[in-house]
C-alpha cells in the first residue's frame, strides 16, 4: 500500500490526484545517469590488449585499456550451456572490491569450451559451437559482435558506450589506498576539480561525483563515482519487451525524447501509466524479437539501472517503411540498447534463443523457475485495507457462502496488528486468532497476513530487540542503526542480505514464535522495495549500509531477499513439507523462485484495468508467471461496469486478488445488487472450474520456466500482426482471452493467430477461424475466451466454496479439434500443497490424445505414485463428426459409452464415461 502522506492528498483531493513527479528522479537528477547519457557514440576509449589473451577450456580473459585515463578492465568471456554467452567486465586491480550480485544465479552456470578460430592484430574470432555460432572479438576500439552464420546477431559496444568509472580516492583527502574511509573535505573542491579534468575529460562540480543532493536529501559518496555502462545492438530487431517494473505498453518505446527506462525499486504513490518511471521491482532482463529469432539481454546488476532505447524506425509508419522498401532505399530495422548502473560490475548474459521457449529455458536455466505453488494460491483471494475485526472476517466468510461465491484466502492488511507490530495480532480485534483461523480452516479455506520488513522500535517488542541484539539492522554510514519512517512510525530496517538475518527471520514464522498462527495462515510481504516515508525518493539513503557494501549496491535486492526468507520460515514451519504462499510487491531476477506478485497500488480506472495485461505479461516473459492486479484498483472507488469487468479480467490473470484502499468504499461482490452479485459469482466461478488448467500450467511453469500468462508473439513468433498486442493474451498455449476493458464496450475486436488455427468460443462452443480479427458483440456477462484448435482442456465444473472441497471432484474434459481432427492435452493432479510431488514422485500426469477417431490417456510418468478419486464424468469434443457408436476400453474391458451430438455446433457429448483420472483408457468414436 502507498504513503502515508499519499492517504492525506487522497483525502483532499479526491479523485485528481496522480503521482507527485517530483518526488523521484528523473535521469537529468540522478548525477550517473546524466553523466554516463551526456556521452556521445563513437567515441570508445576502449582497446583490447590482445596479448593479454588467457584461453582456459571454458574461460577466456582479456585486458582493455581506456585510452584517455589508462585503467585497465579485465573482460570475462564464458560460453554457458545453451546458447549463452556472458560477458563480464570489471576494473583489473579496483582499488577494493566492486559488488558482484551473489544469490540471483541458482547456481555456477555450466560453460562450454570455448575456442579462438583465428587471431590477428585487430581482433579474434571465437566458436560458440551450436549452428556456426561465433563471437568477433575487435580491438580497437573494443567492440564483440555475435554471428550466426553470416547472420550478426548482436554487438556489444558497437556504439562505443562502454563506459567504467573506476574506483579513485578524493584527491583532497588523506586516505590511504586501502582504506575505504575518505573525509569530508569542504574546501578541497579545487583540487577534486583537477583531478576530474585529469581523469574525466574536465567535467564541473555539478557532476555529483563525490556527493549528490535530491529534495532534502544528500547522498555522500564514500566511494565517488562507480557507474558502469554499455550498449548493444539489435540489427534486424525492432521489438523489446521486459525490463519491468513499469506501466507501460508491453512493447518497450524508443526512450530519445524523453527519460529511459528506470529499474530502482521504489513505493511511487498513485503511478501514472505509460511512463518509464521506476516502480516497486526491477528484472533487468530484455526480450528482443523478430520473426525469424527472439533474444534476451541479462544485466545482472542490483543498483539504480537506467535502460536506454532507440530505433532506426521508430517513428516510421508502415507505409513509410513500404515506401522506404519500394524506393529501395529502406535500411535494416535495429534497435540500439543501453545499460547503465551506478554500481558493481557488468555482467550480462546474452540469451540467443533462438525461440521464445528457448530464452525462457536459457533464462530458467540461470535464475530459476517459478515457484509451484499451493493450488488454492490459484483461486480467489479476497482482500482489504482492513478487514477489521474478527467479526468482521467471519460476515465477510459467510457473505462468499450466501451468495455462493467460492473463495480461498481472505487477507488481513497492516491494521491486523498490535499497532504494525509484525508478528502480533491486535489484543482487541484479533484477541483469538487461532479460533478464528480453525473457523475458516473448518471450512477448507486460508488466510494471509502482511509482515513488512520495518520493525517498530519499542523496547517492548521481541521482534526488535533481538534484532537489535543481534546487530541485523542495517546501518547509517556512521554506524549506527538505520531509523527510517514507516507505518509503525520510528521503524528500523533488517538487513535481509545478511544470510544469518534471513535465517533469524525465517525462524519467526515457527507456530511458537509467532503466536495465534496455524498452518492455514500464509503471508503477504509489503513496503520492501524498501518503502521508507521520510527516506529520499521514498526509500533508503543510498549510503547507507549492509555489511561490506552499501544500500546503493543491493538496493534493487532488498525485496528479493524479504521473501526469500519469509517463502524460507514458511517452509520451515512445517518441516519442509508444505509448499509456502507468499506474495511480495518488490521483485528482481529470481524472484519467481518464491512466490508471487503484483502490481501495486493501482486506481479504479480503465486505463489501470488495461495496464494490468502488458504489467503482467512483461513480469511473465522475464520468469514471474504468478502476477496479478489488485481487482477492482487499490485507490478510489470503482464504478459497478468497471469492478465486474476487473473480475472478468483477474479471473483470467495468473493471481486473482480483489484489494482496496482503507478510505474505500466497501466493495465485497455482494454489495451491488444481484444482477451484479450474479456476473461476478459467474466469472468467480469459471476460474474455479479452470482451476486444473491454471494448475497445469504452473506446474510447466516450474519445470520448464515457460510463462504462464503470454503474449501472442510467444506461440505466433512469425505473425508480426501479434507483436505489438497487449490487450489480450494467451493462458499456456491453448486459451486465448480478450477481456473487456472498455467502459460502455458493445463489442471488442480480438486478434485470432494462426492461419492454420481454428479457435472454438468456451462459452458457445462457436468455431472461428485463425488468422484473422473477429468481432465480438458483448453484454455485460461477456468475457471473451478462446480455446484452441488441437488442444484438450480439463475442468472441474461442480464448483464449491474453496478449491480444496473439489479435491475429488470428477472432471470434464474439452476436446477441441483441430482442422486435422486432432488434438492433445495433458492431467496433472497432486495432492496440491505439499513437496510430495518433488521428493517421493507422488503425482499423476497423463496425456491426453485425440486421433483416429480415439481419444487415449497415457501414463507420462510411470514411475509415480498417486491416487486420485476424481474420474471423468464428462467429454465434450468440438468440431466432431457424428459416431455410430462410443466405446471405452480400459481394464481389459470395453463399454458403451452414452453420446449427444449437436450437429449445428459439431458437438459431441459423452456422457458418464466414468474412468478414473489415473487410468489408462481409450475412448473410440466408431
Ligand atoms: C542453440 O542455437 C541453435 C542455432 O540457433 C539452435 O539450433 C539450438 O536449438 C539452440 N540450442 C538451445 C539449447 O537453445
Amino acid at each position: 500500500m502507498g504513503l502515508l502522506f499519499g492517504i492525506c492528498i487522497y483525502l483532499l483531493f479526491g479523485s485528481t490526484l496522480a503521482v507527485d513527479r517530483g518526488n523521484f528522479k528523473t535521469c537529468d537528477q540522478s548525477a550517473f545517469c546524466k553523466r554516463q547519457r551526456a556521452m556521445k557514440p563513437g567515441q570508445s576509449p576502449y582497446r583490447a590488449l590482445l596479448d593479454t589473451l588467457e584461453l582456459s577450456d571454458s574461460r577466456l580473459t582479456l585486458q582493455l585499456i581506456n585510452d584517455n585515463n589508462k585503467v585497465h578492465l579485465l573482460l570475462e568471456l564464458y560460453r554457458l550451456q545453451g546458447n549463452i554467452t556472458r560477458v563480464k567486465i570489471n576494473e583489473l586491480k579496483p582499488l577494493k572490491p566492486r559488488y558482484e550480485v551473489p544469490d540471483v544465479l541458482v547456481g555456477d552456470p555450466s560453460t562450454q569450451p570455448l575456442s579462438v578460430l583465428s587471431k590477428d592484430d585487430n581482433g579474434m574470432v571465437l566458436s560458440l559451437g551450436a549452428e556456426s555460432q561465433r563471437l568477433i572479438v575487435s580491438a580497437r576500439p573494443f567492440r564483440l559482435d555475435i554471428m550466426e552464420g553470416p547472420e550478426l546477431l548482436l554487438s556489444l559496444n558497437s556504439r562505443g558506450l562502454l563506459a567504467f568509472e573506476h574506483l579513485r580516492l578524493r584527491k583532497d583527502t588523506q586516505a590511504d589506498p586501502e582504506g575505504a574511509e575518505v573525509k569530508e573535505n569542504t574546501d578541497g573542491e579545487e583540487q577534486q576539480d583537477e583531478e576530474k579534468k585529469e581523469e574525466d575529460g574536465g567535467k564541473d562540480n555539478e557532476d555529483g561525483l563525490w556527493e549528490e543532493t535530491f529534495k532534502s536529501h544528500t547522498d555522500s559518496k564514500p566511494n565517488g563515482p562507480t557507474s558502469i555502462s554499455l550498449d548493444f545492438s539489435l540489427p534486424g530487431v525492432e521489438h523489446v519487451y521486459g525490463i519491468p517494473e513499469h506501466a507501460d505498453s508491453l512493447k518497450l518505446k524508443t526512450t530519445d525524447a524523453g527519460d529511459p527506462y528506470r529499474l530502482y525499486n521504489l513505493d511511487v504513490f498513485q503511478y501514472e501509466l505509460y511512463n518509464p518511471m521506476a516502480l516497486y521491482g526491477s528484472v533487468p532482463v530484455m526480450l528482443a524479437h523478430n520473426a525469424q529469432r527472439t533474444m534476451g539481454i541479462f544485466w545482472l546488476n542490483a543498483a539504480e539501472t537506467w535502460v536506454d532505447i532507440s530505433s532506426n524506425t521508430a517513428g516510421k509508419t508502415v507505409f513509410g517503411k513500404m515506401l522506404d522498401f519500394v524506393q529501395g532505399s529502406s535500411e535494416t530495422p535495429q534497435t540500439d540498447v543501453r545499460w547503465i548502473s551506478e554500481s558493481g560490475i557488468i555482467d550480462v548474459f546474452i540469451m540467443l534463443g533462438p525461440k521464445p521457449s528457448d530464452v525462457f529455458t536459457q533464462y530458467a536455466s540461470l535464475t530459476g523457475t517459478q515457484a509451484f505453488p499451493p493450488q488454492a494460491a490459484l483461486a480467489y483471494h479476497q482482500c482489504r485495507w482492513n478487514y477489521n475485526d474478527q467479526d468482521d472476517v467471519k460476515a465477510v466468510d459467510q457473505g462468499f457462502d450466501e451468495h455462493d461465491i467460492p473463495y480461498d484466502f481472505i487477507w488481513l492488511d497492516i491494521e491486523h496488528t498490535d499497532g504494525k507490530r509484525y508478528f502480533t495480532w491486535d489484543p482487541h480485534k484479533f484477541s483469538q486468532p487461532k479460533e478464528m483461523l480453525q473457523n475458516i480452516m473448518d471450512k477448507r479455506r486460508k488466510m494471509v497476513t502482511i509482515v513488512d520488513p520495518h520493525i517498530k522500535i519499542d523496547s517492548g517488542y521481541k521482534i526488535h530487540n533481538e534484532i537489535s541484539a543481534k546487530n541485523f539492522y542495517v546501518k547509517n554510514k556512521d554506524g549506527r542503526d538505520y531509523e527510517g519512517w514507516c507505518w509503525p512510525g520510528n521503524a528500523g530496517y533488517p538487513d535481509f542480505t545478511n544470510p544469518e538475518m534471513r535465517a533469524w527471520w525465517a525462524s519467526m514464522f515457527a507456530y511458537d514464535q509467532y503466536e495465534g498462527t496455524l498452518e492455514n495462515l500464509y503471508t503477504w510481504n509489503d513496503m520492501n522495495e524498501p518503502s521508507v516515508f521520510n527516506g529520499p525518493e521514498v526509500s533508503m539513503y543510498k549510503d547507507a549500509v549492509h555489511g561490506n557494501w552499501e544500500h546503493r549496491d543491493v538496493h534493487n535486492l532488498y525485496g528479493f531477499y524479504v521473501q526469500m526468507a519469509t517463502a524460507e520460515g514458511l517452509v520451515q514451519r512445517s518441516g519442509g513439507t508444505e509448499r509456502p504462499f507468499v506474495l511480495t510487491r518488490s521483485v528482481f531476477a529470481g524472484s519467481q523462485r518464491f512466490g508471487a506478485v503484483w502490481t501495486g497500488d493501482n486506481a479504479a480506472e480503465w486505463d489501470h484495468l488495461k495496464i494490468s495485461i502488458p504489467m503482467c505479461l512483461s513480469l511473465s516473459l522475464v520468469g514471474l508467471s504468478f502476477c496479478g492486479a489488485d481487482v477492482g484498483g487499490f485507490f478510489k472507488n470503482p464504478s459497478t461496469e468497471l469492478l465486474v469487468r476487473w473480475y472478468q479480467t483477474g479471473a483470467y490473470q495468473p493471481f486473482f486478488r480483489a484489494h482496496a484502499h482503507l478510505d474505500t468504499t466497501r466493495r465485497e461482490p455482494w454489495l451491488f445488487g444481484p444482477e451484479n452479485t450474479a456476473l461476478m459469482r459467474d466469472v468467480v466461478r469459471q476460474r474455479y472450474a479452470l482451476l486444473p488448467y491454471w494448475y497445469q500450467q504452473f506446474y510447466h511453469a516450474y519445470k520448464s520456466g515457460q510463462p504462464v500468462m503470454r503474449p501472442l508473439w510467444v506461440e505466433y513468433p512469425k505473425d508480426a500482426a501479434t507483436f505489438t498486442i497487449d490487450d489480450e493474451f494467451l493462458i499456456g498455449r491453448d486459451l486465448l482471452v480478450h477481456p473487456v476493458t472498455e467502459e460502455g464496450a458493445r463489442g471488442v475486436t480480438a486478434y485470432l493467430p494462426g492461419t492454420d488455427e481454428v479457435w472454438y468460443d468456451v462459452h458457445t462452443f462457436q468455431k472461428h477461424s485463425g488468422a484473422q480479427n473477429l468481432y465480438i458483440p458483448v453484454t455485460m456477462s461477456s468475457i471473451p475466451v478462446f480455446q484452441r484448435g488441437g488442444s484438450i482442456i480439463p475442468r472441474k465444473v461442480r464448483v464449491r466454496r474453496s478449491s480444496a472441497c473439489m479435491e475429488n471432484d470428477p472432471y470434464t474434459l474439452y476436446v477441441a479439434l483441430s482442422p486435422e481432427g486432432i488434438a492433445e492435452g495433458e492431467l496433472y493432479i497432486d495432492d496440491g500443497h505439499t513437496f510430495d510431488f518433488q521428493t517421493k514422485k507422488q503425482f499423476i500426469h497423463r496425456s491426453l490424445t485425440f486421433a483416429h477417431n480415439s481419444l487415449t490417456s497415457r501414463n507420462l510418468c510411470p514411475e509415480c505414485k498417486f491416487f486420485t478419486k476424481s474420474w471423468i464424468e464428462k467429454v465434450f469434443i468440438l468440431g466432431a463428426k457424428k459416431p455410430n457408436k462410443v466405446v471405452l476400453q480400459t481394464d481389459g474391458q470395453a463399454t458403451a459409452v452414452e453420446f449427444e451430438f449437436d450437429a449445428s455446433l459439431a458437438l459431441l457429448t459423452l456422457r458418464k464415461p466414468g474412468m478414473n483420472a489415473g487410468a489408462d483408457w481409450t475412448v473410440l468414436l466408431q
